[in-house]
């Protein structure tokens, strides 16, 4: 199936999330941080199956275990128990050395408070990436241009952060997360601190690089956000305990 399969809703869709190869999944998902005086069950037992090219949001109330989810599905951390299957690698057991390397290679992140480097402009913010996977310099420099040219209103590039309102740090933030091409771009959050104007954009340009076909899993607490998605998963307490799927997609 392809994008545009999706973005025609006259067309018979088979099945509409995706093209049908599993990208992730978890299987009885544990997470548990353990701290001098508490255990915090973070997540349990958690089953998802996320498709290339998907679209998913991922919805429920402050605590119960959203960022945890994104964090291992972006080989940031390990989980404490359970199965997680990337690009059909089970990985919840790889060392630090092997999940950067496979995060760097696939993974794109983007930060509700964009997480840039303050002492970098906005063309060496987005270059970083290429340089942590060893690309050449004039290589380099020829994505970043790229990566940045394709944002809207992205001319300043020898600007530092401070210099840019929330909107243009969050854009550059998204020019970073996708330099490299990854096949999954990672979001938390990535309109909560943008106004309303902004945060349309930001999830315009998801929009656009999910059509492209890159698949996106996105926590919000927005549920105009979520209306983005093909699917919306709700957590409550590390649980998975609705998954809606759209029967129209945004175009
Ligand atoms: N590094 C950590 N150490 C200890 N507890 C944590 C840590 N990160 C998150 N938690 C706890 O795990 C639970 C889930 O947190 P989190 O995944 O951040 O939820 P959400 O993103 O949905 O608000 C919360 O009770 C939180 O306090
Ligand atoms: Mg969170």
């Amino acid at each position: 199936m392809t994008f545009d399969d999706i973005a025609n809703p006259g067309k018979q869709m088979p099945n509409p999330a995706g093209n049908g190869s599993t990208m992730l999944r978890t299987v009885n998902l544990k997470k548990i941080y353990t701290t001098e005086e508490v255990e915090t069950t973070a997540l349990d037992g958690v089953n998802i199956d996320i498709n290339e090219k998907e679209f998913v949001a991922i919805m429920g109330p402050s605590g119960c275990g959203k960022s945890t989810l994104l964090n291992i599905f972006g080989l940031l951390d390990n989980p404490s128990g359970g199965e997680y299957h990337f690009l059909n690698e089970e990985v919840s057991k790889y060392t630090e050395r092997q999940r950067a390397k496979m995060r760097k290679a696939n993974i794109g992140f983007v930060f509700q408070s964009f997480n840039l480097i303050d002492e970098l402009t906005v063309f060496e913010n987005v270059e970083l990436p290429l340089l942590y996977l060893g690309v050449p310099a004039s290589e380099r420099k020829k994505m970043a241009e790229e990566g940045l040219e394709r944002m809207p209103k992205m001319h300043r590039k020898d600007h530092f952060p401070q210099q840019l309102s929330g909107g243009q740090q969050q854009r550059v933030a998204v020019s970073r997360a996708v330099v490299a091409k990854p096949a999954l771009i990672l979001a938390d959050e990535p309109t909560g601190n943008l106004d309303s104007a902004n945060g349309e954009e930001v999830m315009n340009i998801l929009t656009q690089l999910n059509e492209a076909g890159t698949t996106i899993v996105m926590v919000t607490h927005s549920p105009h956000d979520s209306e983005f998605a093909h699917r919306t998963i709700h957590l409550f307490d590390g649980h998975v305990v609705t998954e809606n799927y759209k029967e129209k997609f945004h175009v």
